[in-house]
């Protein structure tokens, strides 16, 4: 083993010495160590890649595609998935107007690296998938939270305008949907409403619609079609096509913006990986059905609506379930609380959940079920849960 110099310890980013270790990992291997337990912690698809993409992936390789690609991804990745943009969810956006990125993940380090000077504030309701905070804490950026834990997990008018006014100079504002943790999706009305608002700013709007292929009871209605001159849209592979390993991701926004944003991205990365790329090129292109082809979405519908059912015999207040593949539910008022809680949960009823404060303070009391799991798995997860909470 190598010691690192004792004087140098110290001498890294002084932000990394408040960085708190990943509760959700330490948490996972908990549970391992438990053993038999229904896993509904994991934010991943549980399918394999279609065999088409892989196909694609293998033939890229094997054609020797083994130099530098492009630093935004191919002509024909950024073309199939502007097309797959454009086709699904009526946007306008040309190949130009797309850069690839090495997931989701990056394209969310490479927009606030961006758009952020120091001090520059991001509005981010709450709770939500915490990389957001983290990346804008990183560069640099101050986080201001808007609690939305008392609006069904969704941002409102009034909350957004109330936002502004006490933060005049934010730069940009993050909205998540489907929702990760809630899996909340806004209604039409909803979205117009807050885009007319916004409309009278100079905010950015950070889109994540990395579950857009997993919106259940309506269409997905992209940001990048009601707001295309403010809009940083992310959307990926690794949700829609079960393809988190690949590390596929995309940013759609204006020229001019995607100009400076591929700045960054190459420091960052110098380019996605070829066959990664040729994958992606195949899943947005062949493959932009897949989701429905391949019965992956019934079958988290099919899930979604069995563990909707359980927590509404247990009789627990949920968050309305619109997309993604999570159920946001409400713990009971109890002794036990957040982690403590769904460590009894694990013991007792042998489910593994993760606790609300995971995505930051304002999901305290609330705890979040992953279906990525099969049927067999939340049914049975389903029952173990119905037994530990009306007990
Ligand atoms: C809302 C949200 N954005 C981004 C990501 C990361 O996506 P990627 O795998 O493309 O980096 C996740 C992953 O869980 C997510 O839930």
């Amino acid at each position: 083993m190598t010691q690192l110099k004792a004087t140098l310890d110290t001498r890294t980013n002084h932000l990394l010495h408040h960085a708190k270790p990943n509760a959700i990992l330490a948490f996972n291997q908990e549970l391992k160590q438990l053993g038999g337990i229904i896993n509904l912690t994991v934010g991943e698809p549980d399918f394999n890649t279609p065999d088409h993409i892989k196909r694609a992936a293998m033939h890229d390789i094997e054609i020797d595609d083994s130099h530098y690609g492009p630093s935004n991804g191919t002509l024909a990745l950024r073309t199939n998935a502007s097309q797959f943009l454009n086709t699904r969810y009526g946007t306008h956006y040309t190949p130009n107007e797309i850069i690839a990125t090495v997931g989701v993940t990056e394209a969310i380090y490479a927009t606030f690296q961006t758009i952020l000077e120091p001090g520059d504030e991001v509005l981010i309701p709450t709770p939500t998938f915490p990389l957001y905070a983290a990346a804008v804490t990183f560069v640099g950026g101050r986080v201001v939270t808007i609690n939305i834990s008392e609006s069904d997990f969704k941002l409102t008018p009034k909350q957004l305008t109330a936002a502004i006014a006490t933060h005049p100079q934010a730069k940009a504002i993050v909205l998540t949907a489907p929702g990760n943790p809630t899996g909340i999706v806004y209604s039409q009305d909803e979205l117009d409403a807050l885009v007319a608002i916004l409309k009278t700013t100079e905010l950015f709007v950070i889109a994540d619609e990395i579950y857009s292929e997993l919106v259940f009871d309506q269409p997905h209605i992209s940001l990048g079609k009601l707001l295309p001159e403010q809009t940083i849209l992310f959307n990926g592979v690794s949700k829609s096509h079960a393809m988190t390993g690949y590390r596929i991701g995309i940013i759609a926004a204006p020229q001019a913006l995607i100009d400076q944003l591929a700045v960054i991205h190459q420091l960052l990365v110098t380019a996605p990986t070829n066959a990664a790329v040729a994958a992606a090129t195949e899943a947005f292109g062949p493959g932009a059905n897949d989701m429905i082809d391949t019965g992956m979405k019934a079958e988290y519908k099919k899930r979604r609506d069995h563990l909707l059912q359980a927590i509404e015999e247990a009789g627990l207040t949920y968050a309305y379930p619109g997309g993604a593949f999570y159920l946001w539910f409400k713990a009971p008022v109890g002794d036990l609380q957040d982690w403590n809680l769904v460590r009894d949960i694990a013991q007792k009823a042998k489910v593994g959940l993760i606790p609300g404060i995971a995505f930051g303070e304002d999901g305290r009391g609330w705890l979040r079920a992953s279906y990525a799991t099969s049927y067999e798995n939340i049914v049975a997860a389903s029952t173990q849960l119905i037994a530990y909470f009306k007990h």
